[in-house]
């Protein structure tokens, strides 16, 4: 059974402001991404400025889905060819490697949840493109968010730009609606076709976060039981944002200053409604 919470106007202020705070610790830890950096040190230096500057919690420590065993980091950190859900160690960046920084935090009861791709050093042209091109079909997927459409409509347009660039579209993870809890309904799939599943109503929040790889689509878990891989060890890449569907389209709400802006050719979503303000 599905069932998608509509989240009230006080629930709407609790998520922009765990949203916006998300986001922050994302500019923050930019500076910190280069050569000779260990993804544990990125970890540590995150994990700190949710708990001590911040006063949030970082929602990945010590989460523990069925099946699964707890997760044992604050963030989560995917480098090169590891889809997602990378666990932060002794890895050290070295010149090009691109990781993907994944962080959720609960402010007040409300998760926030956001990542975006980094790269140390020089990126490869193929990396920059698929940074890109998957950031592309981030945001061509939000675009499509307004009262009356679908989420596979969603999917579509991500799945046609991911495809028509030569890449593949992860199935086995999907974005997901998001409140006081961290997973919900929704399942936001990343493929699809346009008019079909849930219909989108005014007040759902949910994220939308494509996994795509350069070659295959396939993946394989490693032995840890969290770190994603591609299983032909091809690149990866994923941006994620929380969004609220709002009367007359979207508002993001993983928002900060140092966010990179939406492409050139996503129109601006109609001014923020003022419920809950
Ligand atoms: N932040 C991830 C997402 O976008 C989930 C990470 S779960 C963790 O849904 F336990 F691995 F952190
Ligand atoms: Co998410
Ligand atoms: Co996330």
């Amino acid at each position: 059974m599905s069932s998608i919470t509509i989240k009230t106007a006080d629930d709407i202020v609790g998520m922009r402001v765990a949203g916006k705070l998300a986001a922050e610790v994302l500019d923050y830890i930019a500076p910190f991404v280069k050569v000779g950096v260990t993804t544990g040190e990125i970890d540590r230096l995150c994990h700190e400025y949710m708990v001590d500057v911040q006063g949030t919690i970082p929602a990945p420590l010590n989460y523990c889905p069925p099946g699964y065993t707890p997760y044992p980091k604050a963030i989560c950190t995917s480098v090169n060819d590891v889809v997602c859900h990378g666990i932060p160690g002794d890895k050290v960046l070295k010149n090009g490697d691109v990781v993907n920084l994944d962080i959720t935090v609960i402010k007040d009861g409300y998760h926030g949840d956001t990542s975006r791709m980094y790269v140390a050093g020089e990126p490869s042209i193929l990396a920059r493109r698929l940074n890109d091109i998957t950031f592309e079909c981030m945001w061509l997927g939000i675009s499509k968010i307004k009262p009356g459409a679908h989420l596979g409509d969603i999917g579509f347009v991500i799945q046609q730009h991911a495809e028509q660039a030569g890449y593949s579209v992860v199935r086995e993870f999907c974005g997901h609606g998001i409140g006081k809890v961290f997973h919900e309904d929704p399942q936001v799939l990343h493929y699809g076709r346009p008019g079909t599943l849930t219909e989108l109503v005014a007040g759902m929040i949910f994220t939308v976060e494509p996994m795509i790889n350069a070659g295959r689509r396939e993946i394989r878990e490693m032995g840890d039981g969290w770190t994603i891989k591609t299983k032909d060890r091809s690149l990866s890449a994923q941006w994620e944002h929380t969004v609220l569907v709002t009367e007359t389209g979207y508002e993001v709400l993983t928002v900060s200053p140092g966010m990179p802006p939406p492409p050139a050719f996503i129109q601006k979503a109609a001014a923020p409604q003022t419920v809950g303000v």
